[in-house]
């Protein structure tokens, strides 16, 4: 048995006790086909805190295959058991809940120490394979997931393919976490390297936001609604702003975050991802070309607002101390690992263009910070302004409509717009009309990783980025990344306190073009 995308869409008729299948007609299901994913950097965080979290939710849901195996790989020399006691711990509290379920998941994880620079250790990972297809009955399938370090990707593909791993394009897989290089430059190096060892098809770049429901959700919202696309542009939106703010610090990451900063960590996947979706033409169908191709055009027509002097569109900073007496936070140079003269970013916020017939002269702000007042992802598009005020407004100064896309938390969309107050005026006031995932469907969407290792599973590449659509990503930054490298002090770190939204200098950066960042 081999994989193809279109292979899994297996179409079955509905219950015909609670529906009528001649008005229904027929549902598709998506089935993984019998396999073993093969996790390398399986002792890391990533590992227990996601992967295994999100693969034993799928198990639970019963959408994986009984012929399945995950063979956990990291160069410590775990047994089998080892790495059963480890992710039992990691899932503790599911466990708790459902004891049965871990006792059948607990069968399909195995462990084998690999070190992806030892030829020898790739000798013994294959006949691990093999002898797990054996007793698990995975027909030669498997999906391996890099979920080490970064330098380890170019030589952990060729390291699979030297070992005859990647050679059935329809037997493997490779899935890449981000980010996927450090610069234009890198990150092509390293796609030519990864299209040496496999198929573009094989090829899975990660971005988990793309696996988020909400965001999957402004698609839906655009493509499966005629209300919004005809005005879904230049001529009726004013601005858009892309936030994705979180309350955490840096955590115990320093040692990856200090040589990645915000602009690498979040701009330039996830945030870069947002606004793609946002701003892409519409496909001609629901296919993972049409959808990526229109991506990857949308980044290639991106403009940082200021391509001469790109300091005046951009705004880095630092978190410093903050909180509350009771619960005082330490400042980002004081965090452990993180050097006291450090010049890394944990805060950006910019102005980007996008140059085509849809967005021209509409400004797309971006910003994203660690330790700031609130966790929100959000985007927001403002309309123009009523051509003619003929009502005063309650509050004094008149607001534009806006649609917000909630992306986390309290998923959802608002659309703000503007009602008469109630009295014997005629003062308009704005109000806000409020959809919410949690009270229209009653249960909570599964975590972005669920979404995307089913889908690597499926080898449906729509959520996952295409070569081009990385490079152009990086090509969008590199004048920011050029100054941070050579002229750092054309691009100085702000402090902001702990708990606040970013420096003043970010709300300088709006104000500029008579503009306030959403502060919900
Ligand atoms: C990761 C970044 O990709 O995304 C982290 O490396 C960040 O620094 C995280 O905290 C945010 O993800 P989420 O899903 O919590 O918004």
């Amino acid at each position: 048995m081999s994989w193809s995308y279109k292979n899994h869409l297996r179409t079955s008729s509905m219950s015909k006790a609670i529906t009528n299948p001649l008005r229904i007609g027929l549902r598709q299901e998506r089935v993984i086909s019998p396999q073993c994913l093969v996790i390398f950097g399986a002792s890391g965080d990533l590992t227990h805190r996601k992967l295994v979290p999100a693969l034993f939710e799928l198990f639970k849901q019963r959408r994986l295959p009984s012929e399945f195996a995950i063979l956990g790989c990291a160069r410590r020399p775990w047994s089998d058991e080892d790495f059963r006691q480890k992710m039992q711990n990691s899932l503790k509290e599911v466990i708790q809940e459902d004891p049965t379920t871990w006792e059948h998941f607990v069968q399909c994880l195995f462990y084998e120490p690999v070190d992806l620079q030892k030829q020898e250790d790739l000798v013994s990972l294959s006949k691990r394979l093999e002898e797990i297809d054996k007793i698990r009955a995975t027909h030669n399938n498997r999906t391996f997931y890099l979920s080490v370090s970064p330098k380890f990707y170019a030589g952990g593909c060729k390291a699979l393919s030297n070992a005859g791993l990647l050679k059935d394009p329809k037997r493997s897989r490779v899935v890449i976490e981000k980010p996927f290089g450090r610069d234009f430059r890198s990150a092509q190096n390293l796609n030519q390297i990864v299209q040496n060892c496999a198929k573009e098809s094989q090829i899975f770049r990660i971005d988990h936001y793309l696996g988020k429901e909400t965001v999957q959700n402004i698609l839906v919202l655009r493509f499966a609604n005629t209300i919004f696309e005809p005005i879904w542009n230049r001529n009726f939106i004013s601005s858009v702003q892309i936030t994705a703010a979180e309350t955490v610090g840096v955590e115990d990451r320093a040692g990856y975050y200090e040589s990645s900063g915000a602009l690498r960590d979040m701009v330039q996947n996830h945030l870069t991802q947002m606004l793609a979706i946002t701003a892409m033409e519409p496909p001609g169908h629901f296919d993972p070309e049409a959808i990526r191709n229109e991506k990857a055009k949308v980044l290639k027509s991106s403009r940082l607002a200021n391509e001469i002097e790109p300091w005046k569109c951009c705004i880095r900073g630092q978190y410093a101390g903050g909180g509350s007496q009771s619960h005082p936070l330490i400042g980002y140079r004081e965090e452990p690992g993180v050097s006291p003269n450090s010049s890394t970013e944990t805060y950006v916020a910019m102005k980007v263009f996008i140059e085509n017939w849809r967005w021209q002269g509409v400004p797309f702000y971006i910003r994203t910070g660690k330790r700031l007042a609130k966790r929100l992802s959000e985007v927001v598009l403002t309309f123009r302004e009523a051509p003619v005020h003929l009502f005063d407004t309650a509050g004094g100064t008149p607001t534009s409509n806006q649609l917000i896309l909630r992306i986390q938390p309290n998923e959802g969309a608002i659309f703000k717009f503007e009602v008469k107050s109630p009295g014997s005026g005629m003062k308009s006031r704005p109000v806000e009309m409020n959809f919410s995932y949690d009270q229209s469907f009653g249960e909570p969407s599964d975590e972005g990783y669920v979404r995307l290792l089913a889908d690597a599973m499926l080898g449906d590449p729509t959520l996952f980025t295409r070569s081009d659509e990385v490079e152009a990503a990086w090509k969008l930054y590199t004048p920011l990344l050029q100054i941070i490298e050579n002229n750092p002090r054309d691009l100085p770190i702000y402090p902001y306190e702990s708990r606040t939204w970013g420096p003043e200098a970010a709300d300088a950066l709006l104000a500029k073009d008579h503009l306030l960042w959403r502060r919900p």
